[in-house]
């Protein structure tokens, strides 16, 4: 946070949670690797001050109630204020794919790729459902799971989600042109540089981060411009002038079959979850691969601890190497744990 004062390391918030280390760095705010005093738990804390410029969390916490329950999203442990600061504190998770992507030298293989689509599809189909959108989907929104959870992917970060229609009527907010970008630019899909979001740009988003994994970068990625809005026309003018079938030469037509029905979808279309799904499931079976979990990070730590076993003579008696599930009662953050 940019201002001294809310709570620091050590501090107890919520009259049980103690504070030990940052774990995450926002742009709203700080959170914090704490331990549940009563539980001896680790815990995520998500702090933003009150006089924050734009308060969120009081609001994340709102759809977060919402989305309770749900297969990959946080549980929400306690919420309310101390010291000068929202607190919304929740499971704590493990590494984030962005931080997974780094760990593996910037390199997916197509079978994890995959897997995580999987995942990620059922995550926006999940918030969609509950008539919310999430409008920031990008790698460091999604953490997997720390502990017996390690193989579960999970959506983060709703400070910017929004719902899209009423729950009661279903009534769809109306398009509006000319909106200011709500979002991340290098994942934000064409429209939502022009307008109001929907359920297709948080699918097109989603799109570009599986492209981004593909290609280890996207091709609007760096551009500089004066001001802030002429980098965001030149990222909106590279987007509509890079052709889908561009971006995707290369890997599997799939991508590009993504792609092309997210972009087709009229603003208040519902995406096709099973489609988007089934296209990736097949390409994934077309492929032979065996859909156990070894996402290439496991692969890598399993290896290093293999090495590690047979460097130290041990070679013969090592256990199977450990999944990152098999660290669950370790007590540092498994984010830490893949920071390369
Ligand atoms: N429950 C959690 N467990 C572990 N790390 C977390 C958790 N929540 C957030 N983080 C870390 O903190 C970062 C920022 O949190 P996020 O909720 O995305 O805030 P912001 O709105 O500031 O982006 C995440 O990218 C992640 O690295
Ligand atoms: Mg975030």
């Amino acid at each position: 946070m940019a201002s001294s004062s809310g709570p620091k390391a050590d501090s107890i918030v919520g009259g049980r949670y103690k504070l030990v280390r940052e774990i995450g760095c926002g742009s709203f705010g700080d959170v914090y690797l704490a331990i549940d005093l009563t539980s001896h738990k680790e815990v995520a804390v998500k702090l933003e001050l009150q006089n924050a410029r734009q308060p969120r969390l009081v609001h994340e916490k709102e759809l977060y109630n919402i989305l309770q329950g749900g297969v990959g999203i946080p549980q929400i442990r306690w919420s309310g204020q101390e010291a000068d600061s929202n607190v919304l504190v929740m499971d704590l998770l493990g590494p984030s794919l962005e931080d997974l992507f780094n760990f593996c030298s910037r390199k997916f293989s197509m079978k994890t790729v995959l897997m995580l689509a999987d995942q990620m599809i059922s995550r926006l189909e999940y918030v969609h459902t509950h008539n919310l959108i999430h409008r920031d989907i990008k790698p460091e929104n999604f953490l997997m799971g720390a502990g017996h959870q390690w193989k579960q992917l999970f959506l983060i970060d709703f400070g910017l989600a929004k719902k899209y229609r009423d729950p009661g009527t279903g009534q769809h907010i109306p398009y509006r042109k000319g909106k200011r970008l709500t979002g991340t630019p290098l994942y934000a899909s064409i429209c939502a540089h022009r307008g109001q979001q929907s359920r297709r740009d948080d699918m097109e988003s989603l799109g570009y981060v599986l492209m981004y994994f593909n290609r280890a970068s996207l091709p609007w990625q760096g551009l500089q411009a004066a001001t802030m809005k002429e980098t965001l026309d030149k990222i909106s003018d590279m987007k509509i002038t890079t052709s889908v079938d561009v971006l995707c030469d290369g890997f599997p037509i799939q991508f590009a079959m993504y792609l092309k029905h997210c972009r087709a979808l009229s603003f208040e279309e519902a995406p096709d979850y099973t489609y988007l799904r089934r296209l990736f499931r097949l390409l994934f079976r077309t492929l032979n691969y065996q859909y156990d979990y070894a996402f290439d990070w496991v692969v890598l730590k399993q290896k290093a601890e293999q090495q590690a076993a047979s460097s130290s003579g041990q070679g013969q008696q090592a256990q199977p190497a450990a999944s990152p599930g098999n660290q669950s009662e370790k007590t540092k953050s498994e984010a830490k744990d893949y920071k390369a």
